[in-house]
């Protein structure tokens, strides 16, 4: 069975009071904080830039995973490896020419990471995987938190799984969008290895908790 990685999801945090979100966060046991970078173009939302970044990264010392659902994100790679992100994910359906953005987060020192909405095919990513840290599985429609996980994808996790595991097993599988007490076991026994999560962590009175009741559930049978 692969790793446990939580990554919560700054999107749904008190940005009031973003630096004790982070430290709960990190006390409960999360593996990378997870930022969600929307332009209002890709995504109808608007959210965070390098300046959200460059704060996360120094209230922790944990990977920054910036999540990018914007146009052009090759635009950002300077700017977000110079505010601090550890991983560099943007969907490929958003820019042009995929493989040399990847390449450009790895020189840039970053992890290199593909985000696939719930239409898109596993095969937009099959011709990159030799340039591939990250495979991000949306799990809703980008663009909001607290929305409600996709049945369907727990057979994409499935299929996303064997993929990763037939070129060596070296590429996180991220689900991102609905995961909750309820969805994140049948997402793990899929085959996921890194868990996002925004409500199920800072929409609750105590995120500590939340998070090692996350990483809990993976360890159960569904
Ligand atoms: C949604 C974002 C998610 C969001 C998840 O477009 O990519 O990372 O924060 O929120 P929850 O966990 O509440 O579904
Ligand atoms: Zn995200």
């Amino acid at each position: 069975m692969p790793a446990v990685r939580l990554a919560p999801s700054i999107l749904s945090a008190d940005l009031g009071r973003l630096a004790d979100d982070i430290t709960r966060a990190e006390a409960g046991g999360a593996d990378v904080i997870h930022v969600d970078v929307m332009d209002g173009r890709y995504v109808p939302n608007l959210t965070f830039g390098a300046g959200v970044i460059a704060a996360a990264h120094r209230v922790t010392s944990l990977p920054i995973d910036v999540h990018l659902m914007v146009v052009e994100p090759e635009r950002y790679l300077e700017p977000f490896a110079g505010a601090g992100a550890s991983i560099f994910t943007f969907h490929p359906n958003a820019t042009r020419h995929v493989q040399r953005h990847l390449v450009a987060a790895r020189e840039l020192g970053m992890r290199a990471g593909l985000a696939l909405n719930p239409a898109d095919p596993l095969t937009l990513v099959a011709e990159v995987l030799h340039d591939l840290d990250l495979l991000l599985l949306m799990t809703v429609n980008p663009g909001f938190g607290g929305q409600r996980y996709i049945p369907a994808s727990t057979d994409k996790i499935r299929r996303a799984r064997a993929l990763l595991d037939g070129h060596g097993g070296r590429i996180w599988l991220e689900v991102d969008g609905g995961i909750t007490l309820e969805t994140i076991a049948q997402a793990w026994q899929a085959g996921a290895d890194t868990f996002v999560a925004g409500s199920a962590v800072f929409g609750t009175p105590d995120p500590e908790t939340a998070l090692r009741a996350l990483r809990r559930r993976c360890a159960v049978d569904v």
